[in-house]
């Protein structure tokens, strides 16, 4: 088992204008399981592959346990990687073809056999290990590679997006497996998904990159509670955060007619910094429904899902349509057409520099 650590690693592509990674600044514990999200094309795969030694590393360095890594061979560094597209070999069982590289390594075949037998007890497979990979099912396969890595033994494990070939029920119950099985086996474990709701499910902590850059890198709970930014706030969290340009008065964040609550530290810090304007965020389960005061809002769309419900709307006689989405009491939910009040929980409300992006905090 090892730590990993980024140390102003960059990889700039031949012909790139900016770098694909910057400057990553990154210490993984060890044990730990650490989710790489963001948007398509934010360096998530790049930054994997420079860790694996697929992908060369212009700047910085990277260690594992306190090796310095950067200049050596894949194989050379103790990791193991399950791709999205785990191809496995047709021909071969499923112990086969867990027990190839392990074969290719001049492995002996009494320990080949004993490794083999141990992932699939993990990966409850023992049935499974005479068959061939078309004779399963698509879960089936995804965890034959998992066996693959596991097999291996190593100091850490690299997962780029492995369940994004399984159908939305089966990724759900497969992530659950996955980081049991992680947090069993105490590997340190670099995932990367888009998805950041799986984001926030399985990482013990999540980093959330855009355009190569980290943004912020937290547990789960407190990306969604402390946002560093406006982009971690708008990224994380489902349905995303309200986000509005306001106008900031003596009571909060001037938006049409409507004056939305501000804790006054934060407006205090608003004003430090010299702003008459930010953005104002709220998330939709911070809304309340309020009698004729906050924010006049047309429901177009209403989505009852039995444990919660969800409102979306536009605010009334606003010119440009701007969507608001707002969780409501599941067991009387407003209907399409009615006009709510929303009002927001003061000190539930952010706000964000407009120009920077940065959250403004109480001083
Ligand atoms: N081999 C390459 N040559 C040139 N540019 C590349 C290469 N691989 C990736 N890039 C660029 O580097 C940036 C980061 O790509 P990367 O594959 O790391 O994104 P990602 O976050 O994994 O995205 P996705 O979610 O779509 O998989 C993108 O702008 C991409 O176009
Ligand atoms: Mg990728």
């Amino acid at each position: 088992m090892a730590t990993v650590t980024y140390e102003t690693a960059t990889r700039m592509f031949p012909g790139a204008t900016r770098p694909a990674v910057s400057r990553l600044d990154l210490t993984i514990e060890d044990g730990e399981f650490l989710v790489l999200v963001g948007p398509s094309g934010c360096g998530k795969s790049t930054s994997l592959r420079m860790l694996a030694g697929l992908e060369f590393v212009n700047g910085g360095r990277i260690l594992i346990g306190d090796r310095d890594v950067t200049r050596l061979a894949p194989k050379e560094r103790d990791i193991a990687m399950v791709f999205q597209n785990y191809a496995l070999y047709p021909h071969m069982t499923v112990a086969e073809n867990m027990g190839f590289a392990l074969k290719m390594a001049g492995v002996p075949k009494q320990e080949r056999d004993r490794r083999v037998q141990e992932a699939a007890r993990l990966l409850d497979m023992e049935d499974l290990l005479g068959r061939k990979p078309a004779a399963m099912s698509g879960g089936q396969r995804q965890r034959v590679a998992m066996g693959r890595a596991i097999v291996r033994e190593p100091q850490v494990f690299l997962m780029d997006e492995p369940l994004s070939n399984l159908d939305a029920k089966l990724r759900v119950s497969t992530r659950t497996q996955i980081a049991a099985l992680q947090a069993r086996l105490g590997i340190t474990t670099v995932y990367v998904t888009h998805d950041q709701v799986e984001a926030m499910t399985m990482g013990d902590r999540v980093a959330v990159l855009k355009d190569g850059i980290l943004q912020q890198v937290d547990t789960p709970l407190r990306l969604y509670q402390v946002p560093a930014n406006v982009f971690v706030a708008g990224f994380i969290g489902s349905p995303a955060m309200n986000l509005f340009p306001v106008d900031l008065v003596a009571e909060g964040g001037r938006l049409g007619e409507t004056v939305l609550p501000v804790s006054p530290e934060i407006l205090a810090a608003a004003h430090a910094r010299g702003l008459d304007q930010a953005t104002y965020g709220v998330r939709p389960e911070s809304f309340r429904l309020a009698d004729g005061q906050g924010l006049p809002v047309t429901v177009t769309v209403v989505e009852a899902l039995g444990s919660d419900a969800f409102v979306y709307g536009t605010i009334a006689g606003a010119e440009n349509g701007r969507i608001v989405v707002a969780r409501v009491d599941p067991r009387r939910p407003p209907r399409k057409g009615d006009t709510v009040h929303l009002m927001p929980t003061t000190d539930e409300a952010y706000l964000f520099d407009p120009e920077t992006g940065e959250r403004l905090f109480s001083l």
